[in-house]
């Protein structure tokens, strides 16, 4: 069944305080975390979405204890590499490319054979990004095309790897550095900057593991075989999700939003660096740390005046996820922006860099899209009157959520499929929209 949502007015003014959903990266890591821990770990504020479930459905399929309670997920460790199943176990990734990655990484040392498979997005996905380093510690690793399903068969005589990571994908990063943790020996990454959560999440756990920066690179050693004990973690707000209510306030009128408790990690918050260049005035106040994390309240207002910009391609990696809603921002800034580099965005759960480009030419504005970047001129005065079909996204979360952001701030008479995505990474989204005043309704299609 195909659900769309219709959307023919623009928001009203609105002045709110609101939360969002909880962190998606975090969440996942603390599961599988969780997992090879020793003994019962307490998850409060656990992201309830698909990609998370399917992790926690993941790690019950090798073994583990999973309890819910009220207010947070118990999670009953048995240690490094002391999963148990039987030979062939399939694990369903679903949606979720995180999970599928790391949880190869988990499996380096484990004897039995593994089948990870997920939906027919992440079937199209790159997996040699990973296939590669893990095969270099020793793993057997099937697949016909280098895409899911992957059958992975670990080794006792897995051995530690140097690797360079030159994507800038904290995917690629944090599955070598669970297979480190379940090797002998000292690992080396060396990788381009990107979300740093598992090695936070590390630090933390008093796991071995030494970081030496520059402004490029970091230089990540991991010492395995260490065991580490359960942990209790509070899960904070998603600074992914905040960025459609970001984007939705700055493009609204005279209208203001804070968004309470959100993680404000600095390899995540390039949506914000780039947008305050773009003149958006964004703050964040009541700034603390929480287990190394930065979490913080985000303070928005619309905005007239937005401009154009250049963007520079070291703030690519930390707003990976937010680039849809920084070219709609584009697209109603004055002057003509640029993104270079960002052939990344190709490898999501969709094309993401294609489908912006035809998003942003059915509104009316003109780009020059190429293979890996992309020039889109401007129009401060865009405004829709007219009737906006999107369909055919590959079911991606992302594209779902800007769609509706686009349909409040523009205007027209939209229809846009597929709104259960938002389940992979933001459940509430819809919910949170209409208690901000938005009219969103339904239409059920067989
Ligand atoms: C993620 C890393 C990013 C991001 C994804 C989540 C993570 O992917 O796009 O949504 O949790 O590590 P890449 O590693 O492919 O850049």
């Amino acid at each position: 069944m195909n659900k769309s949502v219709l959307i023919n007015n623009k928001i009203n003014k609105f002045d709110k305080k609101i939360e969002v959903s909880s962190d998606k990266s975090i969440s996942i890591r603390c599961v599988l975390m969780a997992s090879q821990a020793i003994g019962c770990s307490k998850i409060y504020n656990l992201l309830e979405s698909e990609d998370v479930i399917s992790a926690i459905n993941a790690i019950k399929s090798l073994g583990i204890k999973v309890i819910k309670k009220k207010k947070y997920y118990e999670i009953l460790g048995k240690g490094l590499n002391n999963f148990s199943t039987k030979n062939n176990k399939v694990i369903k990734a679903n949606n979720s490319g995180t999970l599928s990655r790391l949880i190869l990484g988990m499996l380096v040392r484990f004897e039995k054979k593994i089948i990870i498979t997920g939906d027919r997005s992440l079937k199209k996905r790159d997996f040699q990004r990973v296939i590669l380093p893990l095969s270099n510690f020793g793993a057997k690793i099937i697949s016909k095309n280098k895409k899911l399903p992957i059958t992975i068969k670990g080794t006792r005589f897995v051995r530690p790897i140097e690797f360079f990571e030159k994507k800038g994908s904290a995917q690629v990063k944090s599955s070598i550095m669970l297979a480190a943790l379940n090797t002998p020996g000292i690992t080396k990454i060396k990788s381009i900057k990107s979300r740093d959560h598992t090695e936070k999440l590390f630090k933390y756990l008093n796991i071995p593991i030494n970081i030496k920066s520059n402004k490029k690179f970091d230089e990540i050693k991991v010492r395995g075989l260490s065991p580490y004990n359960s942990f209790n973690y509070t899960i904070p707000g998603d600074i992914s999700s905040s960025a459609f209510f970001i984007v939705l306030t700055l493009l609204s009128k005279n209208s203001k939003i804070v968004i309470k408790n959100v993680n404000i990690n600095k390899t995540r918050t390039g949506i914000i660096q780039i947008l305050n260049k773009m003149n958006a005035g964004i703050k964040v106040k009541n700034k603390k740390i929480y287990k190394g994390e930065e979490i913080g309240d985000i303070i928005v207002k619309s905005r007239e005046n937005l401009k154009s910009i250049n963007c520079p391609k070291y703030f690519n990696s930390s707003a990976i996820d937010e680039f849809l809603l920084i070219f709609l921002v584009s697209a109603k800034s004055k002057g003509i922006s640029h993104f270079k580099g960002i052939s990344e965005l190709r490898h999501k759960e969709s094309d993401r860099l294609k489908i912006a480009s035809n998003l942003l030419r059915m509104i009316g504005i003109k780009i020059y899209e190429k293979k890996d970047s992309l020039k889109i001129y401007g129009n401060p005065n865009l405004e829709l009157n007219k009737n906006i079909r999107i369909s055919n996204f590959m079911k991606d979360h992302r594209v779902f959520m800007l769609s509706c952001i686009a349909a409040l701030t523009l205007g027209g008479r939209w229809k846009i499929d597929d709104f259960e995505s938002i389940k992979t990474s933001f459940p509430n989204f819809l919910f949170i929209l209409k208690k901000l005043g938005a009219k969103i309704n339904y239409e059920k299609k067989n």
